[in-house]
Protein backbone atom coordinates (compact mmCIF):
# COMPACT_ATOMS: atom_id res chain seq x y z
CA UNK A 1 0.00 0.00 0.00
CA UNK A 2 1.15 3.35 -0.79
CA UNK A 3 2.18 6.22 1.47
CA UNK A 4 -0.23 8.75 0.41
CA UNK A 5 0.84 12.16 1.35
CA UNK A 6 -2.60 14.81 1.23
CA UNK A 7 -0.51 17.65 1.10
CA UNK A 8 0.83 18.38 -2.82
CA UNK A 9 2.30 21.45 -1.23
CA UNK A 10 5.98 21.99 -0.35
CA UNK A 11 6.04 23.22 3.22
CA UNK A 12 8.98 25.79 4.89
CA UNK A 13 9.58 25.26 8.25
CA UNK A 14 11.75 28.29 8.99
CA UNK A 15 15.03 29.04 10.35
CA UNK A 16 17.06 28.83 13.31
CA UNK A 17 14.81 28.17 16.41
CA UNK A 18 16.31 30.30 19.82
CA UNK A 19 15.85 27.14 22.13
CA UNK A 20 16.91 23.72 20.76
CA UNK A 21 14.57 20.91 21.75
CA UNK A 22 15.69 17.45 22.11
CA UNK A 23 15.78 15.11 18.93
CA UNK A 24 12.28 13.40 19.43
CA UNK A 25 13.99 9.81 18.68
CA UNK A 26 15.63 10.45 21.83
CA UNK A 27 13.25 11.80 23.72
CA UNK A 28 10.85 8.68 22.75
CA UNK A 29 13.60 6.52 24.23
CA UNK A 30 13.50 9.11 27.68
CA UNK A 31 9.51 8.51 27.66
CA UNK A 32 9.66 4.74 27.37
CA UNK A 33 12.78 4.56 29.91
CA UNK A 34 10.55 6.33 32.20
CA UNK A 35 7.02 4.69 31.94
CA UNK A 36 9.52 1.10 33.24
CA UNK A 37 10.75 3.11 35.97
CA UNK A 38 7.53 3.35 36.66
CA UNK A 39 6.95 -0.41 36.17
CA UNK A 40 4.91 -0.24 33.20
CA UNK A 41 5.35 -3.39 30.95
CA UNK A 42 6.49 -1.64 27.14
CA UNK A 43 6.60 -2.42 23.48
CA UNK A 44 9.24 -0.10 23.16
CA UNK A 45 8.71 0.60 19.20
CA UNK A 46 10.30 4.16 19.11
CA UNK A 47 13.76 4.52 18.92
CA UNK A 48 15.67 4.05 15.27
CA UNK A 49 18.34 1.29 17.02
CA UNK A 50 19.30 -1.69 15.42
CA UNK A 51 18.94 -3.57 18.74
CA UNK A 52 22.12 -5.82 18.29
CA UNK A 53 25.08 -6.84 19.96
CA UNK A 54 28.28 -5.49 18.17
CA UNK A 55 30.20 -8.44 16.03
CA UNK A 56 33.27 -9.77 18.44
CA UNK A 57 35.71 -8.92 15.68
CA UNK A 58 34.48 -5.38 15.67
CA UNK A 59 35.17 -4.93 19.15
CA UNK A 60 38.40 -6.48 19.70
CA UNK A 61 39.69 -3.86 16.63
CA UNK A 62 38.22 -1.03 19.11
CA UNK A 63 40.37 -2.34 21.62
CA UNK A 64 42.92 -2.59 19.12
CA UNK A 65 42.88 0.63 18.47
CA UNK A 66 42.38 1.82 21.87
CA UNK A 67 46.02 2.92 22.06
CA UNK A 68 45.22 5.79 19.39
CA UNK A 69 45.59 9.23 21.71
CA UNK A 70 47.06 11.46 18.93
CA UNK A 71 44.43 13.62 17.22
CA UNK A 72 45.06 12.58 13.36
CA UNK A 73 43.51 14.43 10.09
CA UNK A 74 40.32 16.23 10.35
CA UNK A 75 39.52 14.41 6.61
CA UNK A 76 40.15 10.60 8.80
CA UNK A 77 43.05 8.31 8.53
CA UNK A 78 43.99 6.78 5.73
CA UNK A 79 42.95 3.35 6.38
CA UNK A 80 39.62 4.62 6.93
CA UNK A 81 39.01 6.41 3.89
CA UNK A 82 40.76 3.29 1.80
CA UNK A 83 37.83 1.31 3.27
CA UNK A 84 35.61 3.25 3.17
CA UNK A 85 36.02 3.94 -0.50
CA UNK A 86 36.80 -0.24 -1.21
CA UNK A 87 33.08 -0.20 0.27
CA UNK A 88 31.49 2.13 -2.32
CA UNK A 89 33.50 0.90 -4.97
CA UNK A 90 32.47 -2.46 -4.54
CA UNK A 91 28.78 -1.06 -4.69
CA UNK A 92 29.23 0.41 -8.20
CA UNK A 93 30.16 3.48 -7.04
CA UNK A 94 34.01 4.10 -7.91
CA UNK A 95 35.59 6.34 -4.91
CA UNK A 96 39.05 7.90 -4.09
CA UNK A 97 40.24 7.98 -0.86
CA UNK A 98 40.55 11.22 -1.47
CA UNK A 99 37.06 12.23 -1.60
CA UNK A 100 36.19 10.31 1.41
CA UNK A 101 35.64 12.26 4.72
CA UNK A 102 35.40 10.95 8.13
CA UNK A 103 33.30 11.94 11.08
CA UNK A 104 31.89 11.32 14.48
CA UNK A 105 28.60 9.73 13.05
CA UNK A 106 26.75 10.70 9.84
CA UNK A 107 24.48 12.74 11.72
CA UNK A 108 27.64 15.41 12.06
CA UNK A 109 28.83 15.26 8.58
CA UNK A 110 25.37 15.80 7.41
CA UNK A 111 24.95 18.49 9.66
CA UNK A 112 28.39 20.02 8.48
CA UNK A 113 27.20 19.37 4.57
CA UNK A 114 24.16 21.40 5.55
CA UNK A 115 25.80 24.24 6.63
CA UNK A 116 28.27 24.36 3.86
CA UNK A 117 25.76 24.25 1.44
CA UNK A 118 23.75 27.14 3.43
CA UNK A 119 20.13 28.30 1.85
CA UNK A 120 17.31 26.54 2.35
CA UNK A 121 17.47 22.41 1.28
CA UNK A 122 14.89 20.31 0.24
CA UNK A 123 13.56 17.42 2.60
CA UNK A 124 11.56 14.67 1.63
CA UNK A 125 8.16 14.89 4.13
CA UNK A 126 8.04 12.80 5.76
CA UNK A 127 11.96 12.03 6.45
CA UNK A 128 14.12 11.73 9.29
CA UNK A 129 13.92 13.72 12.56
CA UNK A 130 17.20 15.75 12.40
CA UNK A 131 16.89 16.23 8.50
CA UNK A 132 14.80 19.52 8.99
CA UNK A 133 16.35 20.27 12.73
CA UNK A 134 19.57 20.79 11.12
CA UNK A 135 18.50 22.52 8.23
CA UNK A 136 17.37 24.99 10.73
CA UNK A 137 20.13 25.07 12.80
CA UNK A 138 22.83 25.29 10.43
CA UNK A 139 21.32 26.75 7.40
CA UNK A 140 17.72 28.44 6.44
CA UNK A 141 15.58 25.58 6.63
CA UNK A 142 14.33 23.54 5.04
CA UNK A 143 11.72 23.26 2.39
CA UNK A 144 9.70 19.97 2.94
CA UNK A 145 8.50 18.06 -0.19
CA UNK A 146 6.46 15.22 -0.41
CA UNK A 147 7.52 11.83 -1.23
CA UNK A 148 5.81 9.87 -4.62
CA UNK A 149 3.29 7.38 -3.41
CA UNK A 150 5.54 4.16 -2.08
CA UNK A 151 8.56 5.69 -2.71
CA UNK A 152 9.33 7.51 1.08
CA UNK A 153 12.65 9.15 1.39
CA UNK A 154 12.49 10.91 -2.33
CA UNK A 155 10.96 14.55 -2.34
CA UNK A 156 8.34 13.80 -5.25
CA UNK A 157 10.83 15.13 -8.61
CA UNK A 158 7.72 17.43 -9.65
CA UNK A 159 6.75 18.96 -6.47
CA UNK A 160 10.82 19.42 -6.00
CA UNK A 161 11.14 21.72 -9.29
CA UNK A 162 7.83 23.49 -8.47
CA UNK A 163 8.63 24.50 -5.00
CA UNK A 164 12.66 25.28 -5.45
CA UNK A 165 11.33 27.75 -8.44
CA UNK A 166 8.97 29.27 -6.54
CA UNK A 167 11.46 29.63 -3.51
CA UNK A 168 13.85 31.19 -5.85
CA UNK A 169 11.29 33.50 -7.30
CA UNK A 170 10.74 35.27 -4.10
CA UNK A 171 14.73 35.78 -3.78
CA UNK A 172 15.22 32.84 -1.27
CA UNK A 173 18.06 30.79 -1.82
CA UNK A 174 17.56 26.56 -2.41
CA UNK A 175 21.08 25.02 -2.61
CA UNK A 176 20.42 21.16 -2.03
CA UNK A 177 18.22 18.36 -1.52
CA UNK A 178 18.35 15.34 0.82
CA UNK A 179 17.02 11.70 -0.44
CA UNK A 180 17.19 8.38 2.25
CA UNK A 181 17.87 5.20 0.47
CA UNK A 182 16.42 3.24 1.63
CA UNK A 183 13.92 5.46 3.84
CA UNK A 184 13.62 6.40 7.49
CA UNK A 185 10.62 6.87 8.23
CA UNK A 186 8.83 4.85 6.00
CA UNK A 187 11.02 1.53 5.29
CA UNK A 188 10.59 2.23 1.81
CA UNK A 189 13.23 2.52 -1.60
CA UNK A 190 12.53 4.70 -4.52
CA UNK A 191 12.15 3.14 -7.27
CA UNK A 192 15.48 4.05 -10.00
CA UNK A 193 12.81 6.04 -12.08
CA UNK A 194 12.23 8.41 -9.88
CA UNK A 195 15.75 8.63 -8.76
CA UNK A 196 17.06 9.22 -12.27
CA UNK A 197 13.77 12.13 -13.07
CA UNK A 198 15.38 13.73 -9.14
CA UNK A 199 18.81 13.68 -10.32
CA UNK A 200 17.62 15.52 -13.73
CA UNK A 201 15.89 17.93 -11.70
CA UNK A 202 18.98 18.40 -9.62
CA UNK A 203 21.10 19.32 -12.73
CA UNK A 204 18.33 21.56 -14.27
CA UNK A 205 18.45 23.47 -11.00
CA UNK A 206 21.93 23.23 -9.54
CA UNK A 207 20.94 21.27 -6.84
CA UNK A 208 23.13 19.08 -4.62
CA UNK A 209 21.73 16.12 -3.81
CA UNK A 210 22.64 14.27 -0.46
CA UNK A 211 22.09 11.15 -0.19
CA UNK A 212 22.03 9.25 3.10
CA UNK A 213 22.24 5.71 2.96
CA UNK A 214 22.65 4.71 6.27
CA UNK A 215 20.66 2.14 5.65
CA UNK A 216 21.76 0.46 2.40
CA UNK A 217 22.92 -3.12 3.53
CA UNK A 218 19.74 -3.33 4.86
CA UNK A 219 17.06 -3.92 2.00
CA UNK A 220 15.74 -6.97 2.65
CA UNK A 221 15.64 -8.01 -0.70
CA UNK A 222 19.38 -8.34 -0.94
CA UNK A 223 19.35 -9.21 -4.61
CA UNK A 224 17.63 -5.97 -5.63
CA UNK A 225 19.46 -2.86 -6.07
CA UNK A 226 19.71 0.59 -4.59
CA UNK A 227 19.43 3.01 -7.41
CA UNK A 228 22.01 5.68 -5.91
CA UNK A 229 22.24 9.54 -7.40
CA UNK A 230 25.91 8.91 -7.72
CA UNK A 231 25.02 6.80 -10.43
CA UNK A 232 22.95 9.60 -12.41
CA UNK A 233 24.46 12.82 -10.89
CA UNK A 234 27.94 11.73 -9.91
CA UNK A 235 29.07 15.47 -10.06
CA UNK A 236 26.72 16.50 -8.12
CA UNK A 237 25.74 13.79 -4.98
CA UNK A 238 26.90 13.51 -1.80
CA UNK A 239 26.64 9.64 -0.11
CA UNK A 240 26.75 9.45 3.72
CA UNK A 241 26.55 6.30 5.58
CA UNK A 242 27.62 4.78 8.61
CA UNK A 243 28.57 2.08 11.52
CA UNK A 244 25.25 2.84 13.35
CA UNK A 245 22.44 0.32 11.22
CA UNK A 246 23.91 -2.44 9.98
CA UNK A 247 26.70 -3.15 12.25
CA UNK A 248 24.53 -1.94 14.97
CA UNK A 249 27.14 0.35 16.18
CA UNK A 250 25.16 3.75 16.60
CA UNK A 251 26.96 4.55 20.20
CA UNK A 252 30.33 4.73 19.06
CA UNK A 253 29.91 7.14 16.61
CA UNK A 254 31.82 6.99 13.64
CA UNK A 255 30.57 7.83 10.05
CA UNK A 256 31.83 8.88 6.65
CA UNK A 257 31.16 10.89 3.41
CA UNK A 258 31.44 10.31 -0.48
CA UNK A 259 31.94 13.44 -1.85
CA UNK A 260 31.80 14.04 -5.16
CA UNK A 261 34.49 14.39 -7.97
CA UNK A 262 34.74 17.92 -9.46
CA UNK A 263 34.41 21.59 -8.73
CA UNK A 264 31.51 21.11 -6.66
CA UNK A 265 32.66 18.21 -4.65
CA UNK A 266 35.51 20.00 -4.03
CA UNK A 267 34.59 23.24 -3.04
CA UNK A 268 32.08 21.52 -0.49
CA UNK A 269 34.98 19.16 0.78
CA UNK A 270 37.22 22.53 1.60
CA UNK A 271 33.75 23.08 3.84
CA UNK A 272 33.04 20.37 5.37
CA UNK A 273 36.32 19.77 6.52
CA UNK A 274 36.19 23.65 7.78
CA UNK A 275 33.18 22.72 9.55
CA UNK A 276 34.84 19.99 11.17
CA UNK A 277 37.90 21.25 11.72
CA UNK A 278 35.93 24.14 14.36
CA UNK A 279 33.01 21.72 15.84
CA UNK A 280 34.96 17.60 16.40
CA UNK A 281 38.55 18.18 14.70
CA UNK A 282 38.80 14.74 13.89
CA UNK A 283 36.65 11.49 14.42
CA UNK A 284 37.69 9.61 17.54
CA UNK A 285 40.74 8.02 16.21
CA UNK A 286 39.61 4.20 18.06
CA UNK A 287 36.84 4.57 16.08
CA UNK A 288 38.31 5.26 12.56
CA UNK A 289 40.58 2.01 13.47
CA UNK A 290 37.36 -0.22 13.97
CA UNK A 291 35.73 1.63 11.29
CA UNK A 292 38.54 0.68 8.64
CA UNK A 293 37.95 -2.72 9.25
CA UNK A 294 34.42 -2.95 9.31
CA UNK A 295 34.73 -0.68 5.67
CA UNK A 296 36.90 -3.64 4.63
CA UNK A 297 33.82 -6.16 4.77
CA UNK A 298 35.90 -8.97 6.31
CA UNK A 299 33.64 -12.62 5.87
CA UNK A 300 32.45 -12.79 9.87
CA UNK A 301 30.96 -8.79 9.28
CA UNK A 302 29.52 -9.77 5.76
CA UNK A 303 27.86 -12.92 7.84
CA UNK A 304 26.89 -10.80 10.69
CA UNK A 305 25.23 -8.23 8.52
CA UNK A 306 23.51 -10.77 6.48
CA UNK A 307 22.08 -12.59 9.60
CA UNK A 308 20.52 -8.99 10.63
CA UNK A 309 19.05 -8.31 7.31
CA UNK A 310 17.43 -11.41 7.44
CA UNK A 311 16.06 -10.86 11.05
CA UNK A 312 14.92 -7.41 10.47
CA UNK A 313 13.09 -8.44 7.39
CA UNK A 314 11.09 -10.69 9.36
CA UNK A 315 10.37 -8.99 12.37
CA UNK A 316 9.40 -5.87 10.50
CA UNK A 317 7.22 -8.11 7.94
CA UNK A 318 5.48 -9.33 11.26
CA UNK A 319 4.61 -5.97 12.86
CA UNK A 320 3.47 -4.67 9.28
CA UNK A 321 1.41 -7.59 9.55
CA UNK A 322 -0.23 -7.28 12.87
CA UNK A 323 -1.10 -3.76 12.02
CA UNK A 324 -2.73 -4.62 8.49
CA UNK A 325 -4.74 -7.63 10.54
CA UNK A 326 -6.29 -4.35 12.85
CA UNK A 327 -7.35 -2.27 9.72
CA UNK A 328 -4.28 -0.24 9.08
CA UNK A 329 -3.08 0.43 5.44
CA UNK A 330 0.72 -0.60 5.87
CA UNK A 331 3.42 0.18 3.01
CA UNK A 332 5.24 -3.31 3.04
CA UNK A 333 8.40 -2.81 4.81
CA UNK A 334 11.38 -2.99 2.26
CA UNK A 335 14.42 -1.83 4.27
CA UNK A 336 15.66 -1.11 7.59
CA UNK A 337 13.71 -1.96 10.42
CA UNK A 338 10.62 0.86 10.57
CA UNK A 339 6.85 0.34 9.87
CA UNK A 340 4.88 3.43 9.01
CA UNK A 341 1.39 2.37 9.24
CA UNK A 342 -1.78 4.79 8.74
CA UNK A 343 -4.89 4.41 10.72
CA UNK A 344 -6.85 6.22 8.54
CA UNK A 345 -9.67 3.75 8.07
CA UNK A 346 -10.09 3.13 11.80
CA UNK A 347 -10.57 7.25 12.13
CA UNK A 348 -14.24 7.10 13.26
CA UNK A 349 -13.42 4.53 15.89
CA UNK A 350 -10.19 6.70 17.34
CA UNK A 351 -12.41 9.52 17.55
CA UNK A 352 -15.55 8.39 19.16
CA UNK A 353 -13.89 5.68 21.45
CA UNK A 354 -10.48 7.51 22.36
CA UNK A 355 -10.90 11.00 21.23
CA UNK A 356 -8.20 10.75 19.11
CA UNK A 357 -8.50 13.00 16.06
CA UNK A 358 -4.10 13.46 15.26
CA UNK A 359 -1.35 11.37 15.30
CA UNK A 360 0.53 12.78 18.22
CA UNK A 361 -2.68 12.20 19.88
CA UNK A 362 -2.98 8.53 19.05
CA UNK A 363 0.93 8.00 20.17
CA UNK A 364 0.26 9.83 23.11
CA UNK A 365 -2.37 7.02 23.94
CA UNK A 366 -0.57 4.16 22.72
CA UNK A 367 2.34 5.73 25.32
CA UNK A 368 0.71 6.71 28.05
CA UNK A 369 -2.08 4.12 28.05
CA UNK A 370 -0.56 0.93 26.48
CA UNK A 371 2.80 1.48 26.93
CA UNK A 372 3.64 1.63 23.38
CA UNK A 373 5.93 4.10 22.52
CA UNK A 374 5.83 5.34 18.77
CA UNK A 375 6.76 8.29 17.13
CA UNK A 376 3.73 10.04 15.15
CA UNK A 377 4.36 10.92 11.46
CA UNK A 378 4.61 14.65 12.43
CA UNK A 379 7.90 14.00 14.19
CA UNK A 380 9.00 13.40 10.71
CA UNK A 381 7.22 16.39 8.86
CA UNK A 382 4.15 14.26 8.35
CA UNK A 383 0.76 15.64 8.18
CA UNK A 384 -0.11 15.67 12.50
CA UNK A 385 -3.98 15.64 11.24
CA UNK A 386 -2.66 11.64 9.70
CA UNK A 387 -3.23 8.88 11.84
CA UNK A 388 0.53 7.78 10.60
CA UNK A 389 3.03 6.78 12.91
CA UNK A 390 6.45 5.11 12.57
CA UNK A 391 6.89 2.11 14.25
CA UNK A 392 10.83 0.62 14.70
CA UNK A 393 10.38 -3.11 15.24
CA UNK A 394 14.48 -3.78 16.43
CA UNK A 395 14.07 -3.34 20.05
CA UNK A 396 11.94 -6.20 20.31
CA UNK A 397 14.97 -8.56 19.43
CA UNK A 398 15.20 -9.11 23.16
CA UNK A 399 16.13 -7.56 26.48
CA UNK A 400 18.95 -9.58 26.97
CA UNK A 401 22.58 -10.12 24.71
CA UNK A 402 21.72 -13.77 25.06
CA UNK A 403 18.36 -13.32 23.93
CA UNK A 404 19.50 -11.07 20.59
CA UNK A 405 22.12 -13.26 19.69
CA UNK A 406 19.18 -15.94 19.68
CA UNK A 407 17.14 -14.15 17.18
CA UNK A 408 20.03 -13.03 14.52
CA UNK A 409 21.01 -16.95 15.03
CA UNK A 410 17.68 -18.99 14.33
CA UNK A 411 15.39 -19.46 11.39
CA UNK A 412 12.39 -18.48 12.71
CA UNK A 413 12.87 -15.36 15.35
CA UNK A 414 9.06 -15.08 14.85
CA UNK A 415 9.00 -18.43 17.46
CA UNK A 416 10.81 -17.23 20.34
CA UNK A 417 8.77 -16.70 23.25
CA UNK A 418 9.99 -12.94 23.94
CA UNK A 419 9.21 -12.11 20.36
CA UNK A 420 5.82 -13.54 19.92
CA UNK A 421 4.88 -12.03 23.19
CA UNK A 422 5.62 -8.56 22.15
CA UNK A 423 4.18 -9.53 18.92
CA UNK A 424 0.89 -10.66 20.82
CA UNK A 425 1.10 -7.60 22.91
CA UNK A 426 0.92 -4.90 19.87
CA UNK A 427 -2.28 -7.23 18.39
CA UNK A 428 -3.66 -6.84 21.77
CA UNK A 429 -3.70 -3.20 22.33
CA UNK A 430 -4.52 -2.55 18.58
CA UNK A 431 -7.39 -4.82 19.24
CA UNK A 432 -8.42 -2.71 22.10
CA UNK A 433 -8.15 0.39 19.84
CA UNK A 434 -10.74 -0.55 17.54
CA UNK A 435 -12.60 -2.44 19.90
CA UNK A 436 -15.49 -0.73 21.31
CA UNK A 437 -14.52 -2.05 24.83
CA UNK A 438 -11.30 -0.68 26.10
CA UNK A 439 -8.47 -2.91 27.21
CA UNK A 440 -7.12 -3.03 30.83
CA UNK A 441 -4.28 -0.81 32.16
CA UNK A 442 -0.87 -3.02 30.91
CA UNK A 443 -0.13 -4.70 33.63
CA UNK A 444 2.92 -3.62 35.87
CA UNK A 445 6.29 -6.22 35.72
C1 LIG B 1 18.19 8.29 8.02
C2 LIG B 1 19.24 8.44 9.06
N1 LIG B 1 20.36 9.11 8.76
C3 LIG B 1 21.33 9.29 9.68
C4 LIG B 1 21.22 8.78 10.94
C5 LIG B 1 22.32 9.08 11.93
O1 LIG B 1 23.21 8.11 12.02
P1 LIG B 1 24.63 8.24 12.78
O2 LIG B 1 24.54 7.30 13.90
O3 LIG B 1 25.62 7.87 11.73
O4 LIG B 1 24.82 9.65 13.19
C6 LIG B 1 20.08 8.06 11.30
C7 LIG B 1 19.93 7.54 12.67
O5 LIG B 1 18.87 7.30 13.16
C8 LIG B 1 19.07 7.88 10.34
O6 LIG B 1 17.96 7.20 10.61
Amino acid sequence: MPVENESTEATSTGSRPRRVPLSPTLAINEAIARKRREGVRVLPLGFGEAGLPIHPALARELAAGSDRGAYGPVAGSAALRAAAAGYWSRRGLPTEPAMVVGGPGSKALLFGLVMSLGGEIVIPAPSWVSYAAQAALAAEGALQVATPPGEGGLPSPALLADAVVRARSQGRSVAGVVVTLPDNPTGTLASEQSVRRLCEVARELDLVIISDEIYRDLVHDPSRDVPSPARYAPERTVVTTALSKHLAAGGWRIGVARLPEGPIGEALRSDLLGVGSEIWSSAPAPMQHAAAFAFSEPPELVERVNRSRRLHAIVAAAVAERFEAAGARVPSPEGAFYVYPDLEPLRDRLRTDHGVRTGTQLAELLLERYGVGVLPGAAFGDADEALRMRVSSSLLYGETEEQRLAALATPDPLTLPWIADSLDRLSEVLTALTAPTPLAAPATC
